[in-house]
């Protein structure tokens, strides 16, 4: 079975593609590079194009014969897209909707889709689940809602049939440190609390009077391995369910910022030092996500549950890292 992995030079696709191809899938990697690394695609074949180039994606159509897309393609920084909105709704949503037009000439139904907990908007209750109401509150959420619709839309038309993993926080390494989050710039949280012990990179917490357990906002870390885990599981969930379905993945347990900083503190084995600053707009106090439906559905459990087990991954990726000079 050929799988395209759109994106799979980025920090989850690549991960993916290691996953799949030590499944005893063959991998199709198709990458832009406009975010992702040369040095993540080690699984599969490359494929150098563009999402916005119908000739690039005839192209890989035309040579290969695939059994499924996972899409994870995308601009993904909440900054940029208030300040370039027009930039997100292209990538995000032409860009999809020519890999989708492409997909159905070439015959191609099946469909995995990287949505995110962006397409929630603020939060109306402790945990989001399915029902929660989806209202992003900016623009690269928009483009991701828009996205889940078409794929609804085309899914009652009989097109494309397609699961919606809606990830929460991406986070943590392959254990065997060969690829890991690396971008440029960085906004996550913990390879920022990383880089600031490995390369003196000051660390900055946004907001310390929010109504949490310590005043940090609030959000729900999921191992990296377990969010492609779910994407196998919804590729056999395929084989026996048409329509378009949607599911959110986390690990159901928030952290605050302070609390991530502190389970770092215990796995560098060093002092972590922060600067603070005002709250950044946008950021609710607290995004934890309810897997249930995934769990009942998919059959999916996530094996990192603890903080530290998925930073302790995290950290050997950011060791290895600097040694390669990556
Ligand atoms: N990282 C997270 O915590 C998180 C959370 C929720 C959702 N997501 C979604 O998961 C997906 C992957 O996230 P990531 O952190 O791995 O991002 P990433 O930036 O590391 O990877 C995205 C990849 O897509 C490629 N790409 C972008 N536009 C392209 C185009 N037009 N044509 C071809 N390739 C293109 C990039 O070069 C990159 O390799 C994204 O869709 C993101 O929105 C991520």
């Amino acid at each position: 079975m050929n799988i395209l992995v759109c994106g799979g030079a980025g920090y989850i696709g690549s991960h993916m593609a290691k996953m799949l191809s030590e499944q005893g899938y063959q991998v199709t990697v198709f990458d832009n590079f406009s975010t992702g690394n040369r040095w993540a695609v080690k699984w599969g074949q490359l494929f150098e194009g563009d999402l916005l180039s119908k000739k690039d994606l005839k192209k890989v159509f035309e040579r290969n014969s695939f059994a499924a897309v996972m899409h994870f393609s995308a601009r993904s920084l909440v900054g940029e897209s208030v300040k370039k909105p027009e930039l997100y709704y292209q990538n995000n949503v032409i860009g999809t909707l020519n890999l989708l037009e492409t997909m159905q000439r070439a015959g191609v139904k099946q469909f995995i889709f990287s949505s995110t907990a962006a397409t929630f908007g603020n939060p109306t209750s402790d945990r989001i689940d399915e029902n929660h109401p989806q209202q992003p509150i900016n623009p690269y959420g928009w483009s991701k809602l828009m996205v889940e619709q078409m794929l609804h839309d085309l899914a009652s038309a009989g097109r494309i049939d397609s699961v919606s993993l809606r990830y929460f926080n991406a986070a943590g390494a392959d254990p065997d440190g060969a690829i890991g989050e690396a971008h440029d710039p960085e906004t996550h949280l913990i390879p920022n609390v990383l880089q600031s012990v490995s390369g003196g990179k000051q660390l900055q917490v946004f907001g310390t009077d929010y109504p949490t357990v310590d005043g940090t906002c609030v959000r729900d870390y999921i191992h990296i391995n377990d969010l492609c885990n779910a994407h196998l599981l919804a590729l056999k969930y395929l084989q026996t369910h048409s329509g378009a379905h949607g599911f959110n993945l986390g690990n159901g347990h928030g952290f605050s910022i302070l609390e991530v900083l502190q389970a770092a503190e215990r796995v560098t084995g060093q002092t972590i030092d922060y600067e603070v600053e005002g709250r950044r707009p946008g950021d609710p106090p607290t995004l934890v996500a309810d897997s249930a439906l995934a769990q009942q559905e998919l059959g999916w459990r996530p094996e990192y549950t603890e903080l530290e087990a998925i930073i302790a991954t995290a950290w050997n990726w950011e060791q290895n890292r600097r040694k390669l000079g990556l």
